[in-house]
């Protein structure tokens, strides 16, 4: 077995030839496969990419001053996200490694702006729909989460939200859109009450930021939710998402330089010299922000309408086969990119589908609350659409004639997992197989050292979360085997 560190070093062309090879239990994204994490074009686009964060790769945005090409970048960047999102020239902002830094920043700013008139117990109001980063930032900086419901059609239900905010409240989010339906909140609504009560909005538009406006310019009717909406405060939104950039750059844009202050860091007395810092990071990687420059400047605005065009004609052409299969309903109101759909026949277990189509050799992820799949729809995926369609009927078909389905698999340990109400537990026995896989060596999930059996609904819970790990081993052994066998 080969040790993580060789005792000798090896040759660059080994290396490569080796390093090329851990890709191939992966999922399938280059054919359109995957409907989550991916953006991709094809190997030339990606070979353009990688050229320009070559160019760049040993730069860094540590300090601002050092690297002028960087700041440049920068700059760029942001004024280019800025006109977008119809910001005045009073709009500013920074790029950042991805969407949850841009989410935790924003958490971080106003949570410190609001301390400035003496709130020691910050909390949000944050749609049930809103992205896991906004979670994860409110069990980073001790921010309560107040959280608004959804109405019956799965939109965060605006007239709970008056009630939700009091003086401890330091900011409001909407999202355009969000992540589970794809739905853009009601940021509108959102900001009247915002304004009237002196709250920050920020829109996480991490997804939407770099589709949404191309899809309006294309003639596609959305709510407004960016700059012209008056309560609107920030915006997130990722290059490394609908930009087509390389991974580790999204942006935090702000309405002015007055909230942006609370988001940057200095310390003056550090032997090591003065220091400031504008976000999360210390060393900001360069090849990051040359290869997002380098994307925005490759599509421009008729690039990225052309990229928007394909998708909605994927995103509609998905949306509307769905909506017209009597067992499955899309959920919410999603305008695009992003679509979840739930199986209303009590006859077709929605996890039991999923599993269908992974048999068939898709990658599609789970929703919970209400049960579901979902789909983050990209141009590359419009040559796919038509494939994913005859499989998901074909799917559907066969547990509909096999309900036994819904028993096996995934489908079973799913259903469990996201209708149990010890949440608790699922939480403590999640963490626990999570915290295995980043044991120093350890590669995957040590399954056959199971945590020992414990009586009642613990022990239930456990081995139901070390079923469901088990499946995930498996299912990445399958794909792997199929992948041997091609
Ligand atoms: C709405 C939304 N916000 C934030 C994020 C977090 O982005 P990242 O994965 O780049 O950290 C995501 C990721 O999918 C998202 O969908």
């Amino acid at each position: 077995m080969k040790t993580a560190l060789p005792k000798q070093g090896r040759p660059t062309a080994e290396v490569l030839a080796e390093l090329k090879g851990f890709g191939a239990d992966d999922p399938n994204y280059r054919q359109g496969r995957l409907w989550s994490l991916v953006y991709y074009l094809d190997e030339d686009y990606a070979d353009f990419l990688g050229a320009a964060y070559r160019e760049f790769s040993s730069a860094n945005g540590l300090n601002p001053t050092a690297f002028k090409s960087l700041k440049r970048f920068e700059n760029e960047i942001i004024a280019g996200v800025a006109e977008m999102f119809h910001g005045t020239p009073e709009v500013c902002g920074v790029v950042t490694s991805g969407g949850t830094e841009s989410c935790l920043l924003a958490v971080k700013t106003y949570r410190d702006l609001a301390r400035t008139r003496g709130v020691t117990r910050p909390e949000m109001v944050l749609p049930v729909t809103a992205h896991v980063a906004w979670f994860k930032a409110s069990e980073y900086f001790g921010v309560k989460v107040r959280l608004l419901p959804l109405d019956p059609d799965l939109r965060a239900d605006v007239s709970k939200l008056p009630r939700l905010i009091n003086r401890n409240t330091v900011m409001i989010l909407g999202s355009a859109p969000e992540y589970p339906h794809g739905t853009i909140d009601p940021i509108e609504a959102f900001s009247e009450i915002a304004q009237k009560r002196n709250i920050p909005l920020h829109v996480d538009a991490c997804v939407g930021g770099f589709i949404l406006p191309f899809m309006a310019m294309n003639g596609r009717k959305l709510p407004l939710w960016d700059y012209r909406v008056p309560g609107v405060t920030s915006i997130s939104a990722d290059v490394h998402k609908y930009g087509f950039a390389s991974k580790g750059a999204s942006t935090i844009t702000y309405r002015n330089l007055d909230y942006l202050k609370h988001q940057m860091f200095v310390y003056q007395d550090w032997p090591g010299g003065v220091f400031a810092s504008p976000a999360l990071l210390g060393t900001r990687p360069g090849g990051a922000y040359a290869a997002a420059w380098a994307a925005m400047q490759h599509f421009g605005t008729s690039g990225y309408r052309d990229l928007a065009k394909r998708t909605t004609q994927a995103f509609d052409k998905m949306r509307k086969a769905i909506e017209k299969m009597p067992e499955l309903y899309v959920m919410g109101q999603p305008s695009g990119p992003l679509l979840g759909y739930g199986s209303c026949d009590p006859e077709v277990n929605i996890f039991a589908v999923g599993d269908q189509m992974d048999a068939k050799g898709w990658t599609i992820n789970r929703l919970q609350n209400p049960d579901g799949l979902h789909a983050m729809i990209t141009a590359g995926h419009l040559p796919v659409v038509d494939d994913y369609l005859r499989d998901l009927r074909q799917a559907v078909a066969t547990v509909k004639a096999h309900p036994e389905l819904a028993k096996a698999g995934s489908a079973a340990t799913y259903g469990l997992m996201s209708h149990i109400p010890l949440r608790g537990m699922v939480h403590q026995r999640v963490l626990d197989m999570f915290a295995q896989m980043y044991k120093a060596g350890g590669q995957e999930l040590d399954l056959h050292a199971p945590a020992a059996p414990e009586p009642g609904l613990k022990g239930q819970i456990n081995a139901m979360v070390d079923r469901l790990a088990q499946w995930y081993v498996e299912r990445q052994q399958q794909r792997a085997q199929r992948r041997a066998s091609r």
